[in-house]
């Protein structure tokens, strides 16, 4: 694979995990590439090796978002973090983030290349990139995640670089544009979901390279199931929503959209592909499934604009098979980027995102369960949702077989507020807030959106809590978390079970 090199003074850099991982040691600020997909899979493998021979060594690990159970889950299961930043779904690591064995803030994913550069994360240590080239002039040619990789390896004492298998034929996907840093910004140059502002790589400076393997490895997977009926159910409402307010010409058609990751997501893409109205539609999202290459086949999405993809294997072959035509559909961009608040309000998105719960008032949490465990963290749900034209929040009504009711009086941790929030969509209906008074949502998320066994609970409690206190928002605040107290004490909401 040196071939792959293209730039000859690079060569000697050539080296295996062992060495390469020397450079890695207790307390090293350990910034990689990643974001679902796009992992560095040698160097994190060596270091656990290094751990369980009985070195005794703890770094602070820094990605673009999740990295799955190849790297969180081993680094985790090894002792090996000290600091784990920002957005992961691991399991292990997120016990035992929650165990506060490993630390962990949870920031918006846009603004942290940003404060990478301003160092308010401490030096960039060691960088380590996934990566299929280097180019003619030392420059990297990243691979199916772009994240914060630009600015890590822009602010790096030391690169190490794992170039895989995947193709070269990769080059011309990315578009790699760092902004200038207050008080020298100026505007990000995206009009259209398509509109490519940077370069084709990743600018690095070679004589920081200390290192360069060979890489065999493959990201892991995403398993995708087809959407149950909860889901589609949702995605109706949503496609049927947005169908009403462009026919009522309160929507322009040809706004871009975002969705988040998971079953309602991929169900609401699923939707676009068997509703004729939805035509030449644009992706500005962050993460990109399969669906998206189904959308492009189909001739639906015209241009899909994200910081990565997370394929299945079956989508990987197929978007490997076929690249020359995906490239032209497909931009892959930094985070900061996919996710700018600036670009996201330019464009006016139409954001679809997933909560843990959201309360009658409209509030949002997407982290915490029963506010103390940390879940993943919070993305970027916080850039769409606040920036976005026209805002989704999805839930299914319950989780745990019913156990738990997914609308609840005050959530138990506040992501986004009822200020950010337009619409709140369950599998039993959709309630547009925009128009409403904050009573008025009540009512109507009571009614439409909580599930028929929560209904009275919680119509009760509104009730009461208007006779007591009254007020803009009325609450009991002595009761306000009688459920999720109930869910501690008893593994249900529900009373008398
Ligand atoms: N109380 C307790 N647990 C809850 C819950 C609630 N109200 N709602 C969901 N859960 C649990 C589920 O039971 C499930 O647990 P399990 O993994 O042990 O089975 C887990 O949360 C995930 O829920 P699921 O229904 O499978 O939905 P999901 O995979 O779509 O995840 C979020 C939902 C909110 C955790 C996820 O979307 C997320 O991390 N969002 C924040 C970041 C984000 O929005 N990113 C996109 C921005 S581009």
């Amino acid at each position: 694979m040196q071939h792959r090199i293209h730039y000859p003074p690079l060569l000697d850099r050539i080296t295996d995990p062992k060495s390469a991982a020397a450079h890695i040691g207790d307390g090293t600020n350990l910034f990689i590439s990643g974001f679902t997909s796009g992992y560095p899979k040698l160097v994190p493998k060596e270091l656990v090796r290094r751990a369980q021979e009985g070195e005794r060594f703890r770094v602070n690990l820094f990605a673009g978002a999740s990295t799955g159970a190849s790297v969180d889950g081993i680094l985790a299961e090894a002792g090996i973090v000290a600091w784990r930043r920002p957005y992961m779904s691991d399991r292990t690591m997120r016990r035992q983030i929650n165990d506060n064995l490993i630390n962990f803030k949870d920031d918006h994913l846009s603004m942290l290349a940003g404060q990478v550069r301003a160092g308010n994360w401490g030096e960039v240590d060691v960088a380590i990139v996934e990566a299929v080239a280097i180019t003619e002039d030392g420059n990297l040619i990243p691979t199916m995640s772009v994240g914060n990789t630009p600015t890590y390896v822009k602010k790096a004492k030391k690169i190490i670089i794992e170039i895989t298998r995947e193709p070269e034929d990769l080059f011309g996907i990315h578009d790699i544009f760092i902004p200038e840093d207050p008080p020298y910004r100026m505007p990000i140059p995206i009009y259209r979901a398509a509109d490519r502002i940077g370069k084709p790589y990743i600018d690095m400076d070679p004589s920081r390279v200390v290192g360069i393997l060979f890489s065999e490895e493959e990201d892991c997977c995403a398993v995708f199931t087809e959407p149950d009926q909860t889901a589609r159910a949702i995605a109706g409402h949503i496609l049927d929503f947005v169908r009403h307010e462009i026919r009522k010409k309160r929507l322009p058609a040809a706004l871009p959209w975002q969705s988040g990751v998971g079953d309602v997501a991929n169900a609401v893409l699923r939707g676009f592909l068997e509703d004729e109205f939805y035509q030449n539609i644009d992706i500005y999202s962050e993460v990109l499934q399969d669906s998206v290459l189904d959308l492009i086949d189909m001739g639906t999405v015209r241009t899909a604009s994200g910081s990565a993809m997370t394929l299945s294997y079956k989508g990987r072959e197929r978007f490997f098979n076929e690249l020359y035509r995906y490239r032209e559909k497909i931009v892959l961009r930094p985070v900061e980027i996919s996710n700018s608040p600036e670009v996201i309000r330019r464009i006016g998105v139409i954001a679809i995102n997933t909560a843990i719960e959201v309360d009658i008032y409209g509030h949002v949490n997407s982290t915490h369960v029963t506010g103390s465990q940390m879940m993943n963290g919070i993305g970027g749900s916080g850039d769409f949702i606040r920036n976005g034209a026209l805002t989704f929040i999805v839930t299914p009504s319950t989780a745990r077989d019913g156990r738990i009711s997914a609308i609840v009086p005050m959530v138990s941790h506040v992501d986004h507020s009822e200020h950010s929030v337009d619409i709140i969509v369950t599998e039993h209906g959709l309630v547009d807030t925009r128009p409403l008074t904050p009573r008025q949502v009540a009512e109507q998320v009571i009614r439409k959106c909580a599930h028929p066994d929560y209904r009275d609970l919680l119509w009760d409690y509104f009730q009461r809590a208007i006779h007591r206190h009254g007020g803009h928002e009325p609450h009991i605040l002595g009761e306000v978390f009688a459920l999720h107290e109930r869910l501690l004490a008893t593994g249900d909401m529900r009373p008398g079970r």
